[in-house]
């Protein structure tokens, strides 16, 4: 991403998860935040025209997906907390809404949003300006994965290494260069047991089918044009590995037959997640 601004792609699925509060039903992720953080102009059009960030036949899919991953990241988070997790870790946070309905408060989970120092600034702006009110058991942690360690910037926002935690990692890895991923999750293989983290990843492009690449060309192209090129892509059974050799003892790779299952099983609207990406969940 651009140093100087903030992720325009961290604005964009913000407002596919809020449109997926007005279009489907029922819906996959409910999130009565998600209107309020994309800004008053943009809610207002949403009302208006819910359909109108819609642009593309991909667009379904993609708003099923970003909806998808949220949804699955917080049902993996409830199963760590009765594992004792006490700490939820949100890397590359972006507009995620969970902190301000966290319903677990009172300190009885201890949250952290970790994002790149720029995004993170313009999302505190935008919380003062919608009136969403900053927690007092949430830690925000400006780091630049690409080039701090995530210890290092966890380390000045009071985390505890030795305590449990959860970490989601939504629609940030392909934004970043394969070894920062890696040392990453490294770092979160380190955690006590009982810790674990969802991420979700594009597929490797020599594993996609013609037609497939060539909708993986077209939204690459998109992000590439926005400044936000993709780097990192990874073939599922080679990570699957990858992570046990970590220490990850418990590792479970979701593609979208697995995750359509799930969570859009018997819809009447159609609606269900496309094949590019993949949403690993991996517990030391
Ligand atoms: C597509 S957005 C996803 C935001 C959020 N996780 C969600 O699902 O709504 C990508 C996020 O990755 C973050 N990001 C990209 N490069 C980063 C880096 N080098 N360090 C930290 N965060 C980064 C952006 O700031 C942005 O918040």
């Amino acid at each position: 991403m651009k140093e100087d601004r903030p992720s325009g792609t961290a604005q964009r699925v913000a407002l596919r998860r809020a449109a997926h509060q007005l279009i489907d039903d029922p819906k996959v992720f409910d999130d009565p935040v998600a209107l309020r953080i994309i800004g008053n102009e943009s809610a207002s059009a949403l009302h208006a025209d819910p359909r109108q960030f819609e642009t593309t036949p991909l667009s379904p899919y993609l708003r099923a997906f970003v909806a998808a991953r949220s949804r699955y990241a917080e049902d993996e988070l409830a199963l760590g907390i009765q594992r004792g997790v006490r700490q939820y870790v949100i890397l590359g946070a972006g507009l995620d809404t969970f902190a301000y309905r966290n319903p677990h408060p009172g300190g009885a989970l201890r949250v952290f949003e970790v994002d790149h120092p720029t995004t993170q600034a313009w999302k505190r702006a935008r919380l003062e300006e919608a009136g969403v009110m900053v927690p007092s058991d949430l830690t925000f942690a400006p780091v630049d994965l690409e080039t701090e360690a995530l210890a290092e910037g966890l380390r000045g926002a009071r985390y505890d290494p030795g305590k449990c935690a959860f970490f989601s990692w939504l629609g940030v890895t392909e934004y970043l260069p394969t070894e920062a991923v890696m040392a990453t999750l490294r770092f979160i293989a380190s955690s006590p047991v009982g810790s674990g983290v969802v991420f979700d990843y594009m597929i490797s492009p020599s594993l996609l089918t013609p037609a497939q690449r060539s909708h993986f060309d077209a939204l690459a192209q998109r992000v590439a044009s926005a400044g936000e090129p993709w780097h990192a892509f990874f073939d599922p059974a080679l990570l699957t590995r990858e992570l046990q050799a970590m220490g990850f003892g418990y590792v479970e790779d979701n593609g979208p037959n697995e995750i359509n299952a799930l969570y859009f099983k018997d819809r009447k609207d159609g609606l269900r997640v496309g094949s590019l990406s993949h949403i690993m969940s991996a517990r030391v």
